[in-house]
């Protein structure tokens, strides 16, 4: 039996606001949303699955999210930052485990100068000129992105959270708008970076408008990476008692989002294998193709509690490689090592 609005979807790669509702909110179509996802994946990327070794750097950070671990209002929280030498180690490491894109993410902390930042990307790519260096560290005035892809950073990471202004102010301090989330997505593209945006599903107050809105918000940013996963509570934060996020919903907004960005990199993220122990790998049968294995020293791992019950923070990186590499063959697709750039030419 085919599913009307799936194939409709896979077409057209666009659906109404009305019909985007309905398979947003109905259980009804997921097994035809899942087949459909897996098929389009596959016809641009094959079994591929792509690695980028996570290096957590700072769990410092000055703004206040309220749904977030590191927001600076918790006093409970660990703090601490890994010294340029400290990232290298990861590097080395992490490249003798095949991985081709380090990502550097880190609260937002204006102990790293821009020049500390444009020394750690140069370092790197020095010292690995066949790897891709993606940053994730926030928002930024537009001539710091600059400085970072003049030093060779080749992609960044930040996520949108949501698209609507009222219910992003919902879930920040009013230091934070979507406007200047937005801008600064607009002005890291238009650099020249690949760009991932993306959003928590199940966050507090979200509605099945909000889902929509991030959608039609990723059309016209067309970001050449997506990121989503469930909000998961964090105990020391405002937020602590309010729902998580469901890996139905998360599953079921990954492969709508393969249906409409089939070019796109779509992560299967570590708060999908958080809420569910399968999670990630049904992550990438629901259309996503990359995984985000984390490289940090197993010394800081726990610190970096943006949410509660985080998996992969006893493991060494080594097990952690190995645990995924096995996921990955388990769910029915292949581990790759080159720098997996995004596909778009092919329509
Ligand atoms: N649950 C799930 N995801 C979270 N993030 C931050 N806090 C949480 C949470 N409690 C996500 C945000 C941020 C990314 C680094 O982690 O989307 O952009
Ligand atoms: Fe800081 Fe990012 Fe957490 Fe917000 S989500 S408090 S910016 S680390
Ligand atoms: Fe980290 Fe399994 S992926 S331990």
């Amino acid at each position: 039996m085919t599913d009307v609005l799936v194939k409709k979807l896979r077409e057209n790669r666009d659906l109404s606001d009305g019909e985007l509702r309905e398979l947003i909110e109905s259980s009804a179509h997921d097994e035809a949303l899942r087949q459909a996802a897996d098929k389009v994946r596959r016809e641009r990327y094959g079994d591929a699955v792509y690695l980028r070794g996570l290096i957590e750097f700072t769990s410092y950070c000055k703004q206040n999210c309220l749904y977030c671990g590191l927001r600076a209002g918790n006093r409970n929280a660990q703090r601490y930052r890994l010294s340029r030498e400290e990232i290298l180690s990861c590097c080395d490491e992490g490249y003798a485990l095949g991985y081709r894109t380090f990502v550097l993410q880190g609260g937002e902390d204006p102990y790293y100068t821009d020049d500390m930042i444009c020394d750690i990307v140069r370092s790197i790519k020095e010292k690995y000129p066949d790897c891709a260096v993606t940053l994730s560290i926030g928002e930024k005035p537009r001539q710091s992105y600059e400085r970072y892809f003049a030093a060779g950073a080749d992609r960044y990471l930040l996520r949108h959270e949501t698209a609507d202004p009222e219910h992003y102010a919902k879930l920040h301090t009013d230091k934070m708008s979507s406007e200047n989330r937005k801008h600064c997505l607009r002005d890291l593209k238009e650099i020249g970076y690949q760009v991932g945006a993306g959003f928590m599903v199940g966050s507090p107050y979200q509605t099945t408008e909000n889902l929509i809105a991030d959608l039609r918000f990723l059309q016209e940013l067309q970001p050449d990476m997506i990121g989503i996963g469930p909000y998961i509570s964090h105990k020391d934060t405002p937020f602590r008692d309010e729902k998580n996020g469901t890996a139905e919903l998360t599953l079921r907004m990954l492969s709508i989002l393969r249906l409409m960005f089939p070019y796109a990199l779509l992560p299967s993220t570590t708060a999908l294998g958080t809420i569910r122990p399968d999670g990630r790998e049904l992550g990438l049968k629901a259309g996503g193709n990359v995984v985000m294995p984390n490289l940090s020293p197993v010394q800081v791992r726990d610190k970096y509690a943006i949410y509660d019950n985080k998996i992969c923070t006893g493991e060494e990186s080594a097990q952690c490689r190995g645990c995924l590499e096995k996921r990955i063959e388990s769910a029915g697709y292949r581990a790759v090592t080159d720098r997996g750039d995004v596909k778009r030419a092919s329509r």
